[in-house]
Order: structure tokens, then C-alpha cells, then sequence
């Protein structure tokens, strides 16, 4: 038979305490077989809720849904006024009603409510999923900018310190040396409490990251170019906030537009991420093409690393989306841990390994400037270029 699953890009949004993305209220009796099937794991990222169809539904139950499947009684007023309820106060939410022996007009009706699809009661799990699936695709087609959006790489680390701003910087500025779609690529500090960027950039900005994040309904264009900073003339950085920003102080919903504004505008977008995690730095993570995880060659960096592969496992990023980059790597001939050490200890491949240059990358840094401005042929600048190139022609290719 084979469990229906709902693919994981479906749920990319879904992180801990945001709920599912996908609800399903249903009287109990209705719901017990999609509560098994649920349980077996065969419709992950999906909630049911067994509620009686004419029970309210209130807005805390819906959460932060983008879809719902929602039983609809039709000889019931209370049952209809839940629907027309529950479409006029959230707009996007996408419902799709269950009904049972639906006829023509009862759908027609139904439809008319701004619903997406009908679905027939007793539920079939098949059926629940293709409408699921079917109602998102339409939804995305309606919503999503005919300019597509550009590539998006999370940098990450095992643990502070280990290079993650030095690999993101330079890795941005090897990504817009190299940019063919005219619109340059952007590095934003999302690193709210101890941000570097334009430390290492030697710029000085004049708006940073949480004037887009508290510019609401005033979020554009505009209002992005007066806050990006240029670094030479591919390259556009956001700068991190200049004080200390708790980080439950930012709001997912408004950091992922944020982030689409960013896309919108630039040819490939690059994120400087904290090192701690919260909901919205796993949800900036899922939405990314790629996260390169930055790791040290050292025990206490790889039990961190192997850490952070099983949260993101958990909220259903899958390991196909993380690439290990060993940063500050020794070209010795014994060492202790050496590359394919990692490989095994994070049962995970590494993509490349960048060399350790010192100082010659806190030099530059502290003057400002990227090393291969500093000096082109260093290895550590051969291996940043090379690693943009894999990057450029695997994960972040968007076949074109
Ligand atoms: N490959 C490298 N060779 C030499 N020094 C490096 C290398 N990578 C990073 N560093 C240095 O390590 C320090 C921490 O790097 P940083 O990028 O700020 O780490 P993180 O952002 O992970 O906290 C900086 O002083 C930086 O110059
Ligand atoms: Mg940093």
C-alpha cells in the first residue's frame, strides 16, 4: 500500500513551537483513521485535531497552520458559520473542507466560501494528501514573484569562534566576484547579538538588519537599498543591529519576508546565522538551498556539529541541504583528527576544507578587508574560490 508522506519541503516553515503546518479538525470519530495513519509516520508534519463539526475552532488551535482540513457539516448552521469564520479571519490560510456526500451545489456553496478543495468523508489518507499537496501548489503558483528567487546559503558553525563570519564573508564576496545574474550577491548579519560582518568588511553602515525587521508594511525595495552597504561592486551587505537584540525579539514571519525581499533583489543571498538556535534561525535554515556547517578539526566542534545535524534532522531539514566545511585546517602530515575523521564522526560527507592562515586572515580582517584583496594567491583565498565554484555549479545551481 505504502504510507502517503508528505514531502519535507512542504513543511520547511514548521519549527519547534510554531506547531504543524498542516491541521486536520474532524469530529473524533471521523478523524481516528487519519490519527493512525499520522501515527505510523505516514503523514508527518500534519496535526489532527478532533474537534465536532459544528465546535468552535479558535485562533490559538489554528496556530501557525497554512493549511487546514476541516470537517464541514452542511445541515448544520454552526458547522457552515465555523467555515465562513474561520475564511474570513485568516485570508491565507488555505482550507479544504470534508464533507460527506458532497453533492454539486453543496460544493458550488462551499467553494463560494473561498475554499480550496472538497474532500469526501470517511477520509481517505490518499485523497487528503494529494488535495493537501494540490491546494499548496496552487497556492505557491498564485503568490510567488514571477522573478524567481535567488539561492540561498545559511552559514552556520559547530561552535563560536571556529570561522563561520570569516567563511560567510568570504564566501559572499567569492559569490559576487563570480555572479552572472547582474543583480550581485547580498551577506546579511543575522548574528543579532554579536555580529562581525561589517567588522571584517570595514564598513560602516548606516541602517541595519532590525530596521527591515520593525519596517512592517513599510518593508520594499526602497527601503532595502537605503540599508544595504556596498563592498566593492558585486557585493551589498546588511549589517547586524548595534545593540544587543534578545533573540526572541524577532519575529519569524517578518525575518522569512525580510529574507524574500533579499532574494527578490539580489542573484544569490548569503546569512551570516548566530550560534544559537531558536525557531526563526531553523526556519531562516530550512528556507536556505544550502547551510554550510562550519567545523574545527577538534572533538569538542564535531560533538557540536553532530548535535546540531540531529536538531536539524528533527524539524525535517534534510541532510541532503547541510555540507560540512572544515575551517583552519593544518596541511600536516599526522594530526590527530584529520578529515576523514569528520566524514566518520558526523556519518556525514564533507564537502571542502579551507586551510589555516595565520594570521594572515585576522589581518585582513582587521584591516577591513577580504584576504584575497590581501593577497589573491594564499591558499586560504584559492580555497574559498574553489568552494564557491562547487557550491555555484552544485546546490546553489538553479539550472541556469
Ligand atoms: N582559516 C583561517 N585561518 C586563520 N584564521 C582564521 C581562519 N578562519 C577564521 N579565522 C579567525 O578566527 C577568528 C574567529 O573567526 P570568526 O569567523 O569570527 O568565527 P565565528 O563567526 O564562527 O565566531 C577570527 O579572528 C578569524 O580571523
Ligand atoms: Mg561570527
Amino acid at each position: 500500500m505504502g504510507a502517503p508522506d508528505f514531502p519535507a519541503d512542504q513543511m520547511k516553515h514548521a519549527a519547534p513551537g510554531e506547531g504543524p503546518r498542516v491541521l486536520i479538525v474532524a469530529s473524533p470519530r471521523e478523524i481516528a483513521p487519519l490519527t493512525a495513519v499520522i501515527e505510523d509516520g505516514g503523514l508527518s508534519g500534519v496535526l489532527a485535531l478532533p474537534l465536532d463539526s459544528d465546535e468552535p475552532l479558535g485562533g490559538a488551535q489554528l496556530g501557525r497552520a497554512r493549511l487546514l482540513v476541516l470537517e464541514v457539516d452542511p445541515g448544520s448552521s454552526a458547522s457552515m458559520q465555523r467555515l465562513t469564520r474561520v475564511a474570513e479571519e485568516r485570508p491565507g490560510l488555505i482550507v479544504i473542507a470534508a464533507v460527506r456526500d458532497a453533492t454539486v451545489s453543496l460544493i458550488r456553496t462551499i467553494v463560494r466560501e473561498g475554499v480550496a478543495d472538497v474532500v469526501s468523508l470517511p477520509f481517505d489518507p490518499q485523497e487528503v494528501l494529494q488535495a493537501t499537496l494540490d491546494a499548496m501548489a496552487r497556492r505557491d503558483g498564485d503568490t510567488r514573484p514571477p522573478t524567481t528567487l535567488a539561492p540561498l546559503l545559511s552559514v552556520v558553525r559547530s561552535v563560536g569562534g571556529c570561522g563561520a563570519t570569516t567563511v560567510a564573508t568570504h564566501l559572499a564576496g567569492a559569490l559576487a566576484a563570480s555572479d552572472t545574474s547582474g543583480k550581485g550577491a547580498l551577506v546579511a548579519d543575522l548574528d543579532v547579538q554579536f555580529g562581525t560582518v561589517t567588522d571584517y568588511l570595514g564598513l560602516a553602515p548606516n541602517g541595519r538588519l532590525n530596521d527591515l525587521l520593525e519596517a512592517h508594511g513599510r518593508l520594499d525595495e526602497e527601503l532595502l537599498k537605503s540599508v544595504v552597504i556596498g563592498a566593492g561592486e558585486q557585493l551589498s551587505v546588511v549589517a547586524a543591529p548595534d545593540t544587543i537584540m534578545p533573540l526572541e525579539q524577532i519575529d519569524t514571519d517578518q525575518l522569512l519576508k525580510v529574507i524574500q525581499l533579499f532574494r527578490q533583489q539580489y542573484g544569490m543571498v548569503v546569512l551570516d546565522l548566530p550560534a544559537d538556535w531558536t525557531s526563526w534561525t531553523l526556519s531562516a535554515a530550512a528556507e536556505s538551498d544550502a547551510i554550510l556547517m562550519v567545523v574545527e578539526l577538534s572533538l569538542p566542534s564535531l560533538r557540536q556539529a553532530k548535535r546540531r545535524l540531529d536538531l536539524f534532522r528533527s524539524v525535517g531539514i534534510e541532510d541532503s541541504a547541510v555540507h560540512i566545511v572544515a575551517n583552519r585546517v593544518e596541511r600536516r602530515l599526522f594530526s590527530t583528527i584529520d578529515l576523514s575523521d569528520v566524514a566518520r564522526t558526523l556519518s556525514h560527507p564533507v564537502l571542502a576544507s579551507l586551510a589555516l592562515e595565520e594570521p594572515l586572515v585576522s589581518a585582513a580582517q582587521n584591516q577591513g578587508q577580504l584576504v584575497n584583496a590581501v593577497r589573491p594567491k594564499s591558499r586560504f583565498a584559492t580555497d574559498i574560490t574553489k568552494l564557491a565554484a562547487l557550491l555555484r555549479s552544485g546546490p546553489l545551481n538553479r539550472g541556469g
